[in-house]
């Protein structure tokens, strides 16, 4: 093989050191696969490694890659937008592709390094940024080009997914449950971003910015993670079978985009209820070919750099680069999530089950599904329902009356039915 493809890692956390892992690993298949021989040469990290088999590449010093014409691929694997804005920004620059598996990047600098990507004829591709090991973003580039999208919706974060599959079926305390994805290497750096719906926040915006092709600043999407999520919210779900997970769901009607974040009820019998532990799972729904479902590892070492391996060879192929039609200043509008339709799941608790139950059939007729809760104790103080769709502005008001007549909304969130 006449050509060479020079790779750089930076980063040895959990993504970069499966990136530099892979890499040795499928030197060969890489390789033969792209057509030219595939080299790591540098890691970059501000940590010693002695014992690394990798010992000879590392280096702390940014201008070993930045300057090292042989170099021309850099995985960047920081996470953050500190150095990492930096580091990419320099290195697109000089004419070296970029990818990454940094989603904090891509959702607040993607269109200005897209841009300098272009004015430098490299690539800034960033397949692992979503649904970690689950090739979304190539497949909604390649395999959506005819489709027209409708809706994205999923379960975009492992850490989350992972806690909240822990509390329901080992009954494992919040805290445990987030120092065991944070052992596991699911978590961010600042757990924070998982369990208050940031990171999901910021796939959602990138999703609907690929789905649009005009940038979505996830700044303008409501968030809400699973920190007040509690063991009794969890019994409730159970006593009426249902499953609570974090989605983010982003739709466009009649040219306006409603996105959100938010934890949801799902029924026990719909397929994201079936997604658990560090598992993603996005559908999305285009005129078409109407629902496909995405279902992978959407966490952890190797899927995530599995993923970003993925895009080195891309680049090493020879693929002309892609760059995307956002702009920061144009971004669409987010409309409020209080006009996001959906169904909600609502439990209510009260002294008088029988008038609630009636109260809830005068204030929402039809639209109201009564629930059988499934558990002696809960079921004599309180009543469970879903509504079919409505706005939440709509269900809000109505649950204000609904406390008036019947008793406490102790939780309303949306539902999958
Ligand atoms: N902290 C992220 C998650 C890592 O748990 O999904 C993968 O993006």
């Amino acid at each position: 093989m006449a050509r060479k493809v020079t790779v750089a890692v930076m980063g040895y956390g959990v993504v970069g050191s499966g990136v530099c892992s892979i890499l040795a690993d499928r030197q060969a298949k890489t390789s033969q696969y792209a057509g030219c021989d595939i080299q790591l040469k540098r890691i970059l990290d501000v940590k010693d490694y002695p014992d690394s088999i990798f010992v000879n590449l590392f280096t702390k010093n940014f201008e070993d890659i930045l300057e090292d014409a042989e170099i021309n691929v850099v995985a960047e694997c920081i996470g953050g937008t500190g150095v990492a804005y930096k580091f990419t920004k320099a290195l697109l620059e000089k004419g070296k592709s970029v990818v990454t598996s940094n989603k904090a990047m891509v959702a607040a600098h993607g269109c200005e390094m897209l841009e300098i990507a272009k004015q430098n004829g490299c690539h800034y591709i960033f397949e692992a940024a979503v649904g970690g090991g689950i090739p979304i973003i190539r497949t909604l580039r390649n395999s959506y080009a005819c489709e027209n999208i409708n809706e994205i919706f999923g379960i975009l974060n492992g850490t989350t997914n992972y806690m909240l599959t822990k509390m329901r079926y080992e009954g494992t305390d919040y805290n445990e449950a987030l120092e065991d994805a944070r052992k596991k290497g699911y978590a961010e750096a600042d757990p924070t971003d998982d369990v208050e719906g940031y990171d999901a926040c910021r796939k959602i915006a990138i999703l609907a910015s690929l789905a649009w092709n005009r940038f979505v600043d996830y700044k303008d999407i409501d968030v809400s993670g699973i920190s007040k999520i509690t063991a009794a919210d969890i019994a409730i779900a159970n006593a009426t079978g249902n499953v609570i997970k974090l989605v983010g769901r982003c739709r466009m009607d009649n040219d306006k985009l409603y996105a959100m974040v938010s934890p949801v009820m799902v029924r026990e019998d719909n397929p994201l209820a079936g997604v658990n532990e560090s598992y993603n799972s996005i559908l999305v729904n285009s005129d078409n070919l109407d629902n496909c479902m995405f279902y992978g590892r959407g966490a952890g070492r190797f899927p995530t750099a599995s993923a970003v391996v993925s895009d080195i060879v891309d680049v090493a192929s020879g693929l002309s680069p892609i760059y995307y039609n956002w702009k920061a200043d144009e971004t669409v509008k987010v409309e409020s999530s209080d006009e996001f339709y959906s169904e909600f799941f609502v439990y209510v608790e009260t002294d008088d089950t029988v008038k609630a139950e009636a109260s809830v059939k005068e204030l929402l007729r039809s639209k109201a599904q009564m629930i059988e809760i499934q558990d002696n104790e809960l079921k004599t103080g309180a009543v469970a329902f879903t509504t079919s769709k409505m706005c939440y502005r709509d269900l809000k008001v109505t649950l204000g009356l609904l406390a008036d007549m019947a008793g406490k909304v102790r939780l309303c969130m949306p539902a999958v039915i």
